[in-house]
């Protein structure tokens, strides 16, 4: 590219985005009809409770589970503040907003609570304890006081003082609980807990200083006459600047608060001086870009060409390392893998592809780490050196590593009977009907992955997790013996999601995750014990973790399912049809009964790994389990969870040998 050609770009550049900057000074608007990926919904931020699902917002959480639900509140906000009023101009703006919520009671049989409300708020942190009467709003700490800093049009279903009207009305709320005004929506035609669908719009003129709201009812198209009209003084109450959002909240009353759309209209009145700031920096911010870009290109362009000072330290910490296995040349794996044919690719994860090849006659599977990833060097370093030096007959073995010209290439043995999934759900891509695995088969697959995870937990120098127990990481070697594969995968995962507050994707696989990982966010000893009996529970059922009911991402299907069968007593109805009853009914009533202990809701009661191994080996009963799903119970800290690090290797002694203790 030329000098002159160069300098033409950078301009356009400029004009292109002083034009938009200028746009978006102009207007405050944004509208989700829904919260699908289609629309930005990254422009939302969300308090621990709230998150999107089901094309829509759930403002506390939304889990068909009790526990889970019972006294929470959450917040949502669009991400940027809107400035609703300045003082030095005297104005105030107006605005308009228009969203459809619905509140739907967990269980149709219990009275439901407590409410859900449109906010402007100062502050964008959910209050702590704010659930219950509160409503996300407040809390005791700050109701009545102007350090609230919060208006508020409440939806509330449910009569929790005696101040409050009814369970089902609207109110206004200025910075406390108890509403300025509230009208009772039962003689408008409104049922807020009926699950309906409901639109309210809420209009602030900030010219004459009323705020009115107006509401309909699913389907019939209009709005019915302004519902609340009152005068409010919104630059009397709040800062200039504010969050527009929502807040709920459940209590031992329980509800799901959904926003199926939002759009937001308001005037900008943005200041002549935050105009003149944005026309000298963004220029500024562009250029500094650039010249970032270039220099980062001609950067790479030169760390491409000498690829060993890239990374210098791999070489060092892999060759340093005590049992370091082969290190091979580059060439070596091309020629291996007929240079990464697409022909030989076993499969995709998340980090790279993985492909088979013929090193020395011998199979073997290579696995290829995508280049673009900067975690797959951190996890490459790792695998190779911790990973690298266990050694276990129920682990898949790492027969070598290679890093050059910026490759990172990982050796390993082949499998040739591929992974469990394959067997016990078919593989529908391929159309491969594969013979079921027999009852023996099963048992011994099922120790096998437990004679390694012991391993990994208590057996080796430094304790490991593996953070993704799961079917397709099992592989299946001659014999049909397991093989514990995919290491660090999970970690990688993790870790770039463990500053995200937003829980959009989380750690580890659907179904396999413990219920604690969503309140501590971090994988422990526990949530691999879960994982390892979510996995027992599949292999005996021949069932996916998560398909018995329908509108369930997270809670576990397979576990509530089995929990539901052991109430009524029947636990071995589960077992997998496939195996047409050739199995020991005890055996695998025991079996069945330590796969749900493993996954038992609260992580002090699950079995250590090394427990789980004297189950199976007969060294000891079954545990002893509840006739019925236990609730979860706060504090949800995992006992291993002090020592825990956000790394997945954890410097720690060897877990004490847990004994059964009369079980
Ligand atoms: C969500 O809205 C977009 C338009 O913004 C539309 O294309 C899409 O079909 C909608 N998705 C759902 C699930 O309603
Ligand atoms: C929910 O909160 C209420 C009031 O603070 C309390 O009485 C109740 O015990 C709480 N429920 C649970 C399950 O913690
Ligand atoms: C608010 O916005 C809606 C649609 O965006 C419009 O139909 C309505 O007239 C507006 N109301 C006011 C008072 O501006
Ligand atoms: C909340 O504050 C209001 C004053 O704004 C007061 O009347 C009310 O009793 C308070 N409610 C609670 C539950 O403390
Ligand atoms: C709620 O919706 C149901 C149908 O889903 C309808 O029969 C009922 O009349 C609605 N109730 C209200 C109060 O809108
Ligand atoms: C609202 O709907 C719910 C669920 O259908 C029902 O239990 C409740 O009695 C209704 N409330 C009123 C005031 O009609
Ligand atoms: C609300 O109305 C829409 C169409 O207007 C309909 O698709 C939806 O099922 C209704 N929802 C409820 C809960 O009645
Ligand atoms: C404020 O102005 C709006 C129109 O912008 C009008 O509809 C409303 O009646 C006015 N309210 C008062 C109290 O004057
Ligand atoms: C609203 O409050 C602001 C700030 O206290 C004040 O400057 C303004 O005069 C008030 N407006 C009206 C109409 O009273």
């Amino acid at each position: 590219m030329s000098f002159s050609r160069a300098f033409e770009s950078l301009f356009l550049a400029l004009l292109l985005l002083g034009g938009g900057i200028l746009t978006q000074v102009g207007c405050f608007s944004f509208n989700f009809p829904n919260f699908t990926d289609q629309n930005p919904v990254d422009l939302l931020m969300f308090s621990p409770n709230s998150r999107i699902s089901g094309a829509a917002i759930q403002v506390t959480p939304d889990v068909n589970t009790k526990s889970y639900t019972i006294n929470q509140s959450g917040r949502t906000f669009y991400k940027k503040q809107f400035r609703l009023w300045s003082k030095s101009k005297g104005v105030a703006a107006s605005f308009n907003t228009t969203f459809v919520f619905t509140i739907t009671p967990l269980d149709p049989n219990t009275p439901v609570g407590e409410g859900l409300a449109f906010i402007l708020a100062a502050d964008a942190a959910l209050p702590e304890s704010s659930y219950g009467q509160w409503l996300g709003i407040l809390n005791a700490a700050t109701n009545g006081s102007s350090q609230a800093n919060v208006v508020a049009v409440e939806f509330d279903t449910r009569k929790s003082y005696p101040e409050d009207l009814d369970g089902n009305h609207v109110g206004l709320d200025v910075n406390s609980i108890i509403s300025i005004k509230q009208v009772s929506l039962g003689g408008y035609g409104v049922n807020l807990t009926a699950g309906n669908q409901t639109s309210v719009r809420v209009v602030f003129d900030g010219k004459n200083n009323t705020v009115s709201v107006l509401v309909m009812s699913n389907g019939t198209g209009e709005y019915m006459p302004v519902i609340m009209s009152l005068p409010l003084n919104l630059s009397d109450r709040l800062p200039e600047k504010v969050f527009v959002g929502f807040s709920a909240s459940t209590s031992n009353y329980l509800q799901q608060n959904i926003i199926n759309s939002w759009e937001f209209v308001g005037d900008d009145i943005g200041e002549d001086a935050e105009l003149l700031w944005v026309w000298i920096t963004v220029p500024a911010v562009v250029i500094v870009l650039i010249s970032g870009v270039v220099f980062y290109m001609y950067w790479e362009r030169k760390h491409r060409e000498r690829p060993e000072d890239a990374y210098p330290m791999i070489e060092d910490q892999i060759r340093g390392s005590s049992m370091a296995p082969l290190n091979f040349k580059l060439r070596e794996l091309r020629k291996a893998t007929g240079n990464f044919n697409p022909r030989n690719k076993l499969g995709q994860g998340g980090f790279g592809t993985v492909y088979k090849g013929l090193l020395a006659n011998k199979e073997v599977a290579v696995k290829r780490v995508s280049k673009d990833s900067r975690q797959g060097k951190q996890e490459f370093v790792a695998e190779v050196t911790t990973i690298g030096s266990l050694r276990h007959k129920n682990l898949v073995k790492l027969i070598g590593w290679c890093y050059e010209k910026g490759e990172l290439l990982i050796v390993y043995e082949y499998m040739p009977n591929s992974s469990l999934d394959k067997f016990i759900f078919g593989d529908e891509k391929l159309g491969l009907q594969q013979p079921p695995l027999s009852w023996e088969k099963r048992r011994t697959i099922i120790h096998g992955v437990a004679l390694a995870l012991d391993y990994l937990h208590n057996g080796c120098e430094k304790r490991v997790l593996h953070r993704d127990i799961k079917a397709s990481n099992i592989m299946l070697d001659s014999d049909f013996s397991a093989r514990l594969g995919d290491f660090g995968l999970a970690r990688t995962i993790q870790q770039s999601d463990v500053t995200h507050h937003s829980t959009k994707t989380i750690a580890g696989t659907p179904g396999y995750m413990a219920p604690e990982t969503f309140l501590v966010g971090r994988a422990t000893v526990e949530t691999d014990v879960y994982a390892f009996g979510v996995l027992v529970l599949e292999v005996l059922c021949g069932r996916k973790p998560g398909n018995q009911s329908e509108h369930n991402d997270y809670n576990n299907g397979i576990v509530y399912w089995l929990w539901e069968l052991r109430r009524e007593e029947r636990i071995v109805d589960a077992v997998d049809s496939k195996l047409a009853g050739e199995f020991d009914e005890d055996e695998m009533a025991g079996m069945l009964v330590l796969g749900l202990a493993c996954c038992h809701p609260n992580p002090h009661q699950r079995p250590s790994m090394r427990t789980v191994l004297q189950v199976l080996t007969g060294e000891a009963p079954p545990p002893l389990l509840a006739a019925e799903r236990p609730d979860f119970v706060w504090p949800a800290m995992p006992p291993s969870f002090k020592e825990d690090t956000d790394n997945a290797f954890i410097k720690s002694q060897l877990t004490p040998f847990t004994a059964l203790a009369g079980r």
